[in-house]
C-alpha cells in the first residue's frame, strides 16, 4: 500500500501490508498471533511527525477510531473529555471549543492526529498538551494488555514522553483530557497579544485565541495540504546555561529560552538555522522553508532521503558555526540520525 498520502511531507513510501483498526478493543486479539507483533513495524497516526527514509520493512498499523466522549465532571470543575487516537487533533480542538471548553486553543491546527499528540507532547503559544492530559491509553503488544498511564505516568518532557523514549513498546489507543469550563488565557507568547490587538480584539474568548493562533500559524507555517511538511523538523537544543550564555556574548540576537531546569536553557534552533543562511534554500525539491528556518518542505518530488541529506547538511553547518548539535523532532524511518 502506498503511504504517500499517509505522511503530510507527501514522500513515497510503501507499506508491504497496510492494516487498519477502527476500535483498539480488537488488538488484543489480533496481537495473540505471535507473527503479528514480530512483521509489525511501524503505527501509523496522521503521518505528521514522521520522516520515511526509506519503506517499513513489515506490517503498518493505522488506528482510525475517530470516537470522542464527555466522562464525568471531576470535582475540580474539570470534564473529562476521552477521545480515540485516531481523531483529527484540529478537529478534536475546535470541537472542544465549540462545547464551552477552554484549555487547547493556543494548540489549534497543529496537524496530526490525538494519538500522536501525548508522544512528543506537542506544544505552541506558550502551551503543551500535557498540561491537559488527565491519562493516555494504550496497548501493550508485549503484553498484549490495553493499558492505561496518568498524566504523571507518561514523564512528559518538552517534545518528550515515555512513548516517544520507547517508540516501538506501546500503541496510543486513546486520550483523555481534563478540560475546564473557566478559561485560564495564554496571551503573552509569539504574538497572540499583538495578533488579538490587530482583529481588534479587547475582550478574547478561547475561540478568540484559537482564530488568532490560527491566522498566525497560516501566515508563518506552510499548510502541509499545499506544501509538504511535518512542521518544526528540529527540536530547539537544550544547552547548559553556561553555554548558552556564552553563545550570547557573541550572538546578542540569540533567543534564549527556560531549560529544563536551573542548570539549562533552550535555544532557538531557527535562530541558528536562519544564521547559517538556510531559509529558502533549496536542493532540488527538498528545500527550507521561506517563511520559517525550522520546517523542511517537500517542492513536489522530493524522497525521504533527500530531505534527510539537507537536514544533515543544515545540522553539520549549525555544529560548525555555533557548537551546538540540533536533533529531529520527527520520527526517522528507515533510517537513523
Ligand atoms: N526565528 C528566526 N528565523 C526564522 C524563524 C524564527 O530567526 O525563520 C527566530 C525568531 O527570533 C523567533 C524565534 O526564532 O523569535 C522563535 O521562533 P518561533 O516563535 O516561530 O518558535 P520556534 O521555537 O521556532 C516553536 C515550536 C513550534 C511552535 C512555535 C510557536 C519547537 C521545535 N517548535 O517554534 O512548533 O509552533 O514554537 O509556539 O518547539 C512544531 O513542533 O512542529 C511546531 C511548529
Amino acid at each position: 500500500a502506498s503511504l504517500q498520502s499517509r505522511n503530510t511531507f507527501g514522500v513515497a513510501a510503501t507499506a508491504p501490508v497496510l492494516v487498519e483498526v477502527s476500535d483498539a478493543s480488537a488488538l488484543p486479539a489480533l496481537f495473540a498471533d505471535p507473527e503479528f507483533g514480530e512483521r509489525l513495524s511501524l503505527v501509523l497516526g496522521g503521518g505528521s511527525n514522521l520522516l520515511f527514509a526509506g519503506d517499513p520493512e513489515g506490517v503498518v498499523l493505522a488506528l482510525t477510531g475517530k470516537r470522542v466522549a464527555h466522562l464525568d465532571e471531576g470535582a475540580d470543575g474539570r470534564t473529562i473529555v476521552r477521545a480515540d487516537a485516531g481523531v483529527e487533533w484540529h478537529d478534536f480542538v475546535m470541537r472542544t471549543l465549540r462545547h464551552g471548553f477552554a484549555g487547547l486553543e493556543n494548540l489549534a491546527l497543529i496537524p496530526g492526529t490525538v494519538g500522536a499528540a501525548p508522544i512528543q507532547n506537542i506544544g505552541a503559544y506558550g502551551a503543551e498538551v500535557r498540561e491537559f492530559i488527565h491519562a493516555v491509553e494504550v496497548f501493550e503488544p508485549a503484553t498484549g494488555e490495553l493499558r492505561r498511564f496518568d498524566a504523571a505516568g507518561c514523564d512528559f518532557a518538552y517534545r518528550d514522553s515515555l512513548f516517544k523514549r520507547q517508540p516501538d513498546r506501546y500503541i496510543v489507543t486513546a486520550v483523555e483530557f481534563a478540560l475546564s469550563r473557566e478559561p485560564s488565557l495564554k496571551l503573552d507568547y509569539a504574538g497572540i497579544r499583538e495578533e488579538l490587538a490587530a482583529m481588534d480584539i479587547p475582550s478574547p474568548t478561547p475561540q478568540l485565541v484559537a482564530d488568532a493562533v490560527i491566522a498566525i500559524r497560516r501566515r508563518k507555517l506552510p499548510d502541509p495540504a499545499v506544501l509538504g511538511n511535518a512542521g518544526s523538523f528540529f527540536k530547539n537544543p537544550i544547552v547548559p546555561a553556561a553555554q548558552a550564555e556564552a553563545l550570547k556574548s557573541t550572538h546578542e540576537a540569540l533567543p534564549v529560552f527556560r531549560g529544563n531546569d536551573e542548570g539549562t536553557r533552550k535555544l532557538s534552533a531557527a535562530w541558528l538555522i536562519d544564521q547559517c543562511g538556510w531559509k529558502g534554500h533549496r536542493d532540488g525539491d527538498a528545500g527550507v522553508a521561506a517563511s520559517h528556518a525550522l520546517v523542511l518542505v517537500n517542492h513536489g518530488n522530493a524522497t525521504g532521503a533527500q530531505l534527510l541529506a539537507l537536514a544533515r547538511r543544515i545540522a553539520a553547518s549549525v555544529r560548525e558555526r555555533f557548537g551546538v548539535a540540533i536533533e529531529p523532532e520527527p520520527r526517522l524511518i528507515g533510517a537513523t540520525w
